[in-house]
């Protein structure tokens, strides 16, 4: 791509590169892709339901084709349509096949936690495993709570890193107290106890998002989530449905923030899952004194839906920490972007998960917005971000994740200069289109 403000070229070491210049104003009307995690949960149950699934709205990103690929591999056809609409033919908790070779997750650790668990009860044995990124992420966090059900799984490390192997077998369920909030283990968890006779119940310090909840229901399973935790009823039926996958907010968090950053712009944002335990971002976002209204808000196959309309804001820092953190786990490193142009000072604490993400994303964001004129200091378990009134231009790295190329381009939208940043091909993990619609909104 070569035009106004956005160029790509692939550097001596062929990874991608692509250099923002500052822009003067955001507008327009965008939707963006579907939800991520929505999308993986969408194959998963789909393959284990009986009878037909048809999945709308899914995420086309390399992370999700890797939990497509895993389930066509253990017997389940699924068709896709010109239009990019999927038609699982489910053919129920017991219908999958032994995969004849390994599962590589890619760079998806949903994809692998989940199925970790799912794989745990069934009759043949699976081999996980995935890029170099994925291989260097803790495991241990569902490896072993899934021992207590009885799992039988080996990995690297004592069973903390992949590749994982799974002999699956008969499992018990159980009542997990987990010390982290982390949708990742608690929807591990909850997909071995779809295996197991009885109820299985996690507990979690905070909640995390409950999309697996949401679309269990909707599948026709039993779930109770209460205060401080969620309890399933082993062995349900599962019935094939229609899912609708709404906009995901991790991905509209970029332009929200675009739009804030960018005085004089106005921005729509169609179609975005507005789930509460993933709404973090707009609530710190309006503490710090945004303009982001939420219209014509509805609901589709069980998840709030809205669209956004968001205003340049002046915005000033705030206090990050507890609860708000697993609301806004993925978003914290474009928030860290919002905050460095905030008039004081933000503190971000308790968010020591973001240094086990795709990357550690507190060295990566404070290190490369200092690069370019930010004044951020890490801190174990977060970042203490001074607001300053524009950055300036510079290279700038991708670290290998999707997440913080993103947040570079945005930053660099209210650069003085451009900022290049190294190694981008990592958006296609999660947004394929990012560049192409970064492009069409600035001005
Ligand atoms: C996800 C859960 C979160 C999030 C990840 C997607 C999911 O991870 O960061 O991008 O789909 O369940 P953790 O469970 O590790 O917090």
């Amino acid at each position: 791509m070569k035009n106004r403000g956005i160029n790509l070229k692939t550097d001596s070491m062929n990874q991608l590169q692509t250099s923002v210049a500052p822009a003067s104003r955001v507008e327009g009307e965008i939707s963006v892709p579907g939800d991520k995690s929505i999308s993986h949960r969408a194959v998963m149950l789909g393959s284990l339901a009986e009878g037909m699934t048809v999945v709308r709205g899914f995420l086309h990103g390399e992370d999700n084709r890797a939990t497509l690929a895993a389930f066509r591999n253990m017997g389940i056809p699924i068709e896709e349509s010109a239009e990019g609409v999927l038609k699982i033919h489910g053919k129920g908790l017991h219908g999958l096949s032994e995969p004849a070779d390994v599962i590589d997750c890619g760079n998806s650790g949903t994809t692998i936690r989940l199925m970790t668990g799912l794989l745990a009860g069934q009759k043949f044995f699976s081999v996980l495993t995935g890029d170099s990124y994925l291989r260097k992420r803790p495991m241990k966090r569902v490896v072993q709570p899934l021992a207590t059900m009885g799992a039988r799984i080996w990995g690297r490390k004592d069973g903390e890193f992949a590749p994982l192997a799974i002999r699956g077998c008969e499992l018990a369920s159980a009542e997990y107290h987990s010390p982290i909030a982390s949708a990742q283990v608690k929807s591990a968890l909850l997909f071995a106890g779809l295996y197991a006779d009885g109820i299985t119940t996690v507990r979690e310090p905070h909640r995390s998002r409950d999309h697996s909840e949401r679309m269990l229901s909707l599948f026709g399973a039993e779930v109770l989530s209460f205060e401080g935790g969620v309890s399933l009823a082993g062995n349900p039926r599962l019935q094939g449905r229609e899912v609708f996958v709404p906009g995901d907010i991790s991905s509209a968090a970029f332009f929200i923030v675009a739009a804030l950053i960018t005085p004089g712009s106005d921005l729509r944002i169609r179609n975005v899952g507005v789930n509460p335990t993933r709404c973090g971002i707009i609530d710190l976002l309006r503490r710090m004194g945004a303009y982001i209204e939420l219209e014509n808000l509805r609901e589709l196959s069980g998840e709030p839906v809205s669209d956004l309309h968001v205003k340049s804001s002046p915005l000033r820092g705030i206090e990050i920490g507890g609860e708000d953190i697993p609301r806004a786990i993925d978003e914290l490193p474009v928030i860290s972007v919002a905050a460095s142009l905030a008039e004081g000072r933000t503190v971000i604490r308790d968010a020591r998960e973001l240094r086990v993400k795709e990357t550690d994303r507190i060295a990566a964001m404070s290190s490369e917005l200092n690069r370019i004129g930010g004044r951020v200091k890490a801190l174990e378990d977060g970042m203490i971000i001074e607001g300053v009134e524009r950055l300036s231009g510079g290279s700038v790295s991708s670290h290998g994740d999707h997440r913080i190329a993103m947040s570079l381009a945005v930053a660099a939208l209210r650069a003085s200069l451009t900022v290049s940043i190294q190694d981008t091909g990592c958006t296609a993990t999660s947004f394929p289109d990012f560049w192409h619609l970064l492009e069409r909104i600035r001005q």
